[in-house]
Order: C-alpha cells, then structure tokens, then sequence
C-alpha cells in the first residue's frame, strides 16, 4: 500500500535549514498556459545548520527552464532538476545569488494549489505546500525572506495585478498591450504566505486610520458587477481592525490591505500577506442571496484572515506540527470577535455545537490525533477540527485559568518576543509561565494527548453538616497511537442553585474568585460549607473545558438549570441533556414513559411563556433538538441511523403538538415589518421564527406545509426563503417538487445560492436522494472541478443526509467512494476532505460497518492515489484505531 513509499515527517526530527534565503525577487509573466516565473534568491548557509551539504530546494510539477548562480548561468552536470526538487551539490559557503526561471500552467492547474486560474482570473494559494508549484524554493515556514515581486500581464486579461505588500511601481510595457506591477513587502515571511492575483475584478475600498494615526486603504475585489455585494465584507474588515487594536493591542503594519474573492478555492479564505484571498461564498453578501449565518460566517472569516497578520504573519510557525499555534490562537481571536460583536451566550452555544459534532467527532475516530501531532504524511490532512477548535479550546482554557489580566499580558510578551520569527507552542506557553510564574507543563499535556477526556460529576449532601461534596473523576480513552493516558489539568467554572432556581453562596477554598475550580488528578473532590438545602450544581459553566460530562442528575433538576441558572450556556445544555435522554431511549428502543416527552415539553412551555421573547437566539437555541449526527455519537455504537431519524421525528411532533399554540404566536408575532438587516437581533429574531415553523410542521404537516409555502413565495430575503424551503423538504410530494423548481429558475444564475439548492436537495432522508443526487450532478451549474459545488452536493449529502449516506444496502458509501476517486484525479485535497465523512464508520452496527469498510477497502486497492486520500483511507481503516 502506498503508506509503505510516502515517507512519514517527524515532529522529532525537526532541524533548522542549512541554508537560508534573505531576499526573493519574483518576475512573474502571466500566461494562461506557460506562465514564466524568474526567481532570484539571495541565500546563504545558516549558521545553526550543517555546512558542506548540498542545496536542496523542494519543486512539485516543475518544469525547469534555467538556472544561474551569481549570474552565471549553470550547464547540465551543475545541478540536478526534476519536477520534485532542484539540487545543487556543492553550492558557495558564502552568501550567492540562484536565479531560476520555471514555466507553469496556471490553466491546467485543477488541485487550486500554485498558481491557477478562476474564472478567468490568475491567483495562487500556497499554504501549506504550495510555493514550490510556483518556482523551486526552500518551502518550509521556518525560512523568512522579505519578497518583491514583479507581475506583467495583458492589460486586457488582467487590468487589476496585485501582489502582498505596497504597491511600489507600475505602468505599460510600450507597444506590447502589456504592462507590470511590482509589489514589495518589507516584512520577512515564510513562502505559504506569497501571493499574486491578476485579473478583472471590481472594487470597493475605503481609508481606515490605525490607533496611532497611520493611513491604511482597505479594499475588496470580487466580479465586476458584484461590488454592491461586497460592502458588508469590507464593514466587516474595518471592525475586525478595530477590535484587534482595541482588544489585543494589534495595529496594522501596511499601506493596503486587499482582499480578492475567488469562485474556486479549496478552503475558506488565505492569511496571505496583505493580500487576503477568499472563497467567494465568504465574501460576497446580498440580502436576496445570502443568509444570516452567511453574514455571520462572512464576518467570522474576514476576521479570522485579518487576525492571523498577527497570530501567524508576524509570528509565524516554525514547522507545520506548530499549526495550532497560529490556527488555534487565531479561531479563539475570531470566536472573541464574533462574541463581541454579537451575543456571547449565543455564539458560545453555537461554537460549542460545531466542536461537539466535528471535534468530538474525529477525537473518537480512526483519525483522531493531538492538537499537535509527532508526525504526518501529508499536512493538508492536518487542518482539521482538532487543531483549529479544540486548539481554540486550550486558549480559552489558558485564559480561564490565569484570568483576564495575565492572559493579555501574557499574548502581549508573546508577541513581543516572537515578532519577526517562526515560533513554537513552547514559545507561546513560555510567555504566559514568565508572565505568571507558573508552571504550565501539566497543562501542556493538551497539546500532546488526543481523545476527548471523560469528565463525571457526583453531588452528595450532608443534611446535618450543610454541606456539599462534588465527587470528580476524569479518564480519557485510547485513541490511535495512544493506549494509554495521563490526567490533565482540566478548569471546571462552577456554581450552585438551589432547588427553587436561587444563586448559592457556599463557600469552598478549592474555588477560585473567578469560580473555577482546576480537576488536575484522575479523581478529586471538593467541599462546600454553609449550604443550607440540596443544591443543584451547575457545572462546566461555559463549556470550560473540551470534555464530556457526566452528571448524576435527574431530568427534574436539570430543568431547574434550564429555568434559573444564571449561565446562558448551561441553561441550553441542561435542555440538550434531557432530550438527549429521551432521544437515545427512543433510538435504542428503551421504553420511553409519556411523561419523559411531557416534562421538556412542559418545560419548553414555560420557556416560551417567560423569557424566550427576550433573547430570541438563544431561544431558538434551546427549542432545536439534538441533530442526528448528535444522537449518534451519543450513542457510539452499534447505530442505527434509522431508529435515530424516527425518533427524532417521533420527539419533534410530541413537543410540536404539546406546544402549538405558543408555537403559531412566535410565528405570527415574530414576522418582521421591517427592511432586512443582517445583525444578530434580527438574525436571532428568524431563527426563533423558522425554529417554530419547523416545529410546527413536525406536529401537523398540512398547516406546515400551507405555513411554509407562503412563507417561500412572499419572503424577502434569502434567511425565510431558504429556511422555509427547508421545511418544505421534510413533505414529500408536489408542492415541494414546484418549489424545487422555482427556486432553481429563479437562481439560475447565482452559483452560490444554487448551492443551497443542492444542499437542501442532498439532505432529503428519503431513498430516492440517492437518484436525485446523481441527477443532480448532471445539472449544468454542477462542476466536479469547482470546490464549493462538490461540498454542496456531495459533501452534503455525506455529512447531513446520516440516513441515506448510511443506508443499510451500502449504496450510499459506495457512491462517495466512487466520487472520491473522480475527485482525487484532479483535487486531492477536495476529495481526501470528503473522504473524511467515512469516520463515523466504526460506530455504526455491523452490517453498515461491513458495507463502509468494503467501500473504503476499494478505495485504498486503487493505484495512483494522492498521497492525501491514501493517508486518509489507511488511516481510517487501521485496525489498532479507536472503534
Ligand atoms: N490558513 C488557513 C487557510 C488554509 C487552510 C490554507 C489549509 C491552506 C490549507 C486560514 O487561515 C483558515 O484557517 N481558514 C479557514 C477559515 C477559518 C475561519 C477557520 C478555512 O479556510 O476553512
Ligand atoms: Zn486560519
């Protein structure tokens, strides 16, 4: 198998480079099939490495042209080219000039790393490898060199050339319809962060001024005719500048900041220097074509490029088994963003949504790995949930347990010492154990141990003593790799109440002023005194810590939690942990009494009545049940994905019914009058609304139906469109067949929003989606080359679909099987990405298990995969995994 040749890279083996390149000067002659790339690096041997070695410099699918040491043009014998690497064997002990020149095909480019082509337009993106599709280079993050680079183009191809940096010089080439740009960026960078754009393009732009004065022009580029739809991106940018001087202290260090929007793109967006590049789908924002967690979305991503000019930019990584450092620290800075800017109750909720169903997900899986993992055979595998949001997690925690105050002067020192260098997750702890004087070693133990650690919780009173004594025990399972585990050092934020929903004040030493108590033994207990009747405690107060609990509570006083808590996140958990109960009795057949159902929806009653209008998010929120996927992890083994649709089916139309009076009010109360506005208010304001239509179609279908047709034909934005549109797939039958249809002729021409349309298409639980998914990607706005059409479609129906992707004939796994490998001769990390919807695979009962492994078996047997589906496909099929 193909694991046996691809070399494993190890974390220990790590040494600096043996030679390092200061300047790099770039020529780049667009073309749209032989684009010419000259490259002149000024290097010399590093000190801290080894000396009469040769010069290995990394290529992948080059086509070397020439090469010129200190202007001397090499003769073949001098060196030794292959598309992989250009090795010069005995190269000057002394600072010297390489020249290459290299030809590509921007064109001919479908994996999007490199230089490529989208929609007409040349880009590149080039983390993690990507640099050396360009020109032969030294492509490791720990080699900064400060880059001036050189574009020329037709003027009529590509008006608008754009490179990272300030725009230092630019005009015609005479007589030729040609003419250059040259950008030079005076801040060393690592090579993933390059980047070049050439195009027609429209802009929208504005000044921005830094906290000290200095002028900045702000700008995002996107398809000429699109401006309008690119305001809310630019609004968003000047804000996340903002919050990072206010809250970080961050200034901006460049004359320009541009953003350009791309329709083909692997990923979200790219940190590259001043030059941002996005997925269009995370720019481009119009009421009638995008939704409120689009707006949301786009607003979190802009931020998350910009905030990386500090948290990966400026302090890079030294080797890619540091990606946490930048990925981790950088979602904690975006998720901080978004909290501020919105609700945080409501955004913790929700970032704790996506870490349970990805996080927990993979952390339980074959793939599971640590945050940052000892070693990789292919690093495109390694953006995962583990590194960006449990890394997210372990800054949070960082915060939690030395405060506020330490942690800001801790990420100041940080940044102060690793300006300028490619860092590492030591360098970044270190600051806060100099700033603290503590000892973060233990802690560190989060970064090494992958497995999500089981947390349980044992309350026991003493009447006569009034007290309170919290029983702890943590265990965190194998996972691959990994047998065996050690106890980490885990903040749990907690309170009591009382049985009638009052605050308690006991008293306990092991508590902090900030109410956090540190469990960093196997098991621990701690007392509270002075507490005059039976608690209910309240713990893990804003998911404080990456675990899973346990609580020997019963539904009775968890919906005291529900009721009176004062923490908005563990108000909403107490009613995911009752559902949840209801949900896994009704899945695995355990007899379900009526008043288990009647008790949540008694409680959702009472909800509704009190305070649900006041906060309408966090409302919705609570009313959304446990999603499919949710119940099956729950559950871990031996899952019947049908039994879990069925009762979750079965649950909604109980509470739907038990609650529809209050239902139709929210409804009929909460439609807006109002023009469309994309802030949190209004955006939390429809999703209670759509959250009651769903729930109201679950209890009676015809008044659903007749609801949700209304709302699809008169709504006037795409968040009601949409949402309703959604609830007319859950009724077989005409009615949604015609809106299907109206929906695709009214958005013919809008390949985002067709995306929705194939997305809702793909999740229909039905047998026949199957058909309809291959029939779907005949559709003339379906494209196996284009990254967002492929994630809609297909990525959809593996990841959301839980009953059709796992039908019990197999028919689902072996269509994705199949469209991997399509996938992989041209993109594969769009197809190694997909792939990864196979890892719930081991918990599902066996004849499904038996179905996945042959399919995932058929995979791995083909010759010439990539090396990124061969490294997901064994890895996901390794026996010593976690299962
Ligand atoms: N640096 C990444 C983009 C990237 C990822 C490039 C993998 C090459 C390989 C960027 O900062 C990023 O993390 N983007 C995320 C979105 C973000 C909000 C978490 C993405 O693209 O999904
Ligand atoms: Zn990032």
């Amino acid at each position: 198998m193909r694991t046996d040749i691809v070399e494993l890279v190890r974390l220990e083996d790590y040494r600096p480079s043996d030679f390092l390149i200061d300047r790099v000067e770039l020529d780049v002659r667009l073309h749209p099939t032989a684009t010419r790339v000259t490259a002149t690096l000024s290097l010399r041997p590093n000190p801290a490495g080894r000396s009469d070695v040769p010069l290995v410099l990394d290529g992948d699918e080059l086509n070397l042209k020439t090469v010129a040491l200190d202007e001397r043009v090499l003769e073949a014998g001098e060196f030794e080219a292959s598309p992989q690497s250009l090795v010069i064997s005995q190269p000057p002990q002394q600072p010297f000039r390489l020249t290459i020149e290299t030809e590509i095909n921007p064109t001919a480019n479908t994996k999007l790393m490199g230089l490529y082509r989208s929609g007409g337009n040349y880009c590149t993106q080039c983390e993690a490898e990507g640099f050396r599709r360009i020109t032969y280079f030294l492509d490791r993050p720990d080699v900064l060199a400060v880059y001036t680079t050189r574009i020329e183009a037709e003027r009529e191809e590509a008006p608008v050339l754009l490179g990272n940096g300030n725009l230092v010089e630019s005009g015609a080439i005479e007589g030729t319809g040609r003419h250059y740009a040259v950008w030079h960026d005076p801040f060393p960078k690592p090579s993933y962060l390059f980047a070049l754009v050439g195009g027609r393009l429209g802009r929208v732009a504005k000044p921005f001024t830094t906290m000290t004065g200095r002028q900045v022009e702000i700008a995002v580029y996107v398809e000429p005719g699109k401006e309008h739809r690119a305001d809310y991106a630019l609004d968003a940018l000047g804000r996340s500048m903002i919050w990072d001087e206010k809250v970080f202290g961050r200034e901006y260090d460049l004359d320009v900041f541009n953003i350009v929007a791309v329709s083909d793109f692997n990923m979200g967006a790219m940190e590259n220097k001043g030059l941002n590049i996005f997925n269009d789908k995370y720019v481009l924002a119009s009421p009638e074509t995008a939704t409120d967690t689009d707006y949301a979305n786009i607003e979190a991503i802009i931020a998350h490029e910009y905030f990386h000019n500090w948290s990966g930019n400026r302090v890079t990584c030294r080797d890619w088994f540091q990606l946490c450092l930048k990925e981790g620290l950088t979602v904690f800075r975006d998720q901080e963003f978004s909290s501020d800017e919105r609700s945080r109750p409501v955004h913790r909720i929700a970032e704790v949504k996506t870490l349970r169903a990805r996080q927990f997900l993979e952390d339980s899986s074959p793939l599971a790995h640590p945050v940052r993992p000892t070693q990789y055979r292919e690093i495109n595998n390694f953006y995962t949930a583990t590194v960006y949001e449990k890394g997210a997690e372990i800054v949070r925690m960082l915060k939690t347990v030395i405060g506020d105050e330490d942690f800001r002067r801790g990420m100041d020192l940080y940044f102060e010492r690793c300006d300028g260098t490619a860092a590492t997750v030591e360098d970044f702890l270190k600051a806060f154990a100099d700033v603290t004087g503590r000892d973060l070693s233990h802690f560190s133990r989060w970064y090494a141990q992958s497995g999500t650690p089981r947390v349980s919780v044992h309350g026991h009173y003493d009447e006569t003593a009034k007290t309170y004594r919290l029983d702890f025990k943590q265990q965190t399972p194998p996972t691959p790799g990994q047998p065996t585990k050690e106890p980490m050092v885990i903040p749990v934020a907690l309170g009591l109440v009382s049985q009638n929903g009052q605050p308690m004040d006991a008293d306990c030493e092991r508590v902090n002023a900030r109410g956090v108590f540190i469990l960093d033994k196997a098991e621990d207990s701690i007392t509270f005194t002075g507490v005059s009747s039976r608690p209910v405690p309240s713990v893990f107060r804003g998911f404080s810590a990456p675990v899973k609990v346990s609580l020997d509570l019963s539904s009775e006083e968890l919906l005291v939690l529900l009721r009176h808590d004062t923490d908005s996140f563990n108000r909403w958990q107490a009613a995911q942990t009752v559902a949840m109960r209801t949900l896994v009795s009704l899945s695995t057949s355990v007899a379900v009494r009526d008043e288990e159902m009647n008790s949540l929806a008694s409680a959702f009653r009472s909800f509704m009545d009190t305070d649900a209008l006041s906060d309408p998010a966090f409302a919705a929120l609570v009313l959304t049940l446990p999603s499919e996927a949710d119940i099956a992890q729950e559950i871990g083994k031996d899952v019947d994905p049908d039994a879990i649709h069925r009762a979750r089916k079965e649950m909604r139309r109980h509470i739907g019914r038990a609650c529809f009076e209050h239902l139709m009010d929210f409804y009929r109360s909460l439609a807006e009058t109002e023009a469309y506005s994309p802030d949190a208010a209004s955006a939390g304001r429809r999703a209670l609304r759509n959250a009651a239509l769903d729930l109201l179609t679950a209890a009676d279908q015809e008044a659903g139906e007749k609801l949700a047709s209304e709302q699809f034909e008169t709504a006037s934005n795409m968040t009601d469109r949409l949402a309703s549109l959604g609830v007319l797939m859950t009724i077989p039958g005409m009615v949604r067949e015609n809106a299907i249809a109206s929906f695709e002729q009214r958005y013919r021409n809008e390949p985002l929003v067709l995306d929705k349309w194939f997305t809702l298409q793909a999740a229909i639980p039905e047998d026949t989606t199957l058909d309809r998914v291959k029939r779907l990607m005949e559709h003339p706005a379906f494209s196996i080359n284009n990254p967002n059409r492929v994630r809609s479609l297909i990525g959809s129906f593996a990841m959301l679909n839980q009953v059709q992707f796992n039908r019990k004939d197999g028919a689902g796994y072996a269509l994705l099987a199949s469209i991997v490998l399509r996938a992989d001769e041209l993109n594969p990390q769009l197809a190694s990405r997909l792939l990864t919807a196979f890892s719930t695979w081991t918990m599902m009962e066996s004849t499904r298990r038996s179905h996945a492994r042959r399919a995932l078996q058929s995979i791995a047997q083909k010759p010439n995969l990539s090396r990124d589906v061969g490294d997901i496909v064994n890895r996901s099929l390794e026996e010593s995994a976690a299962s």
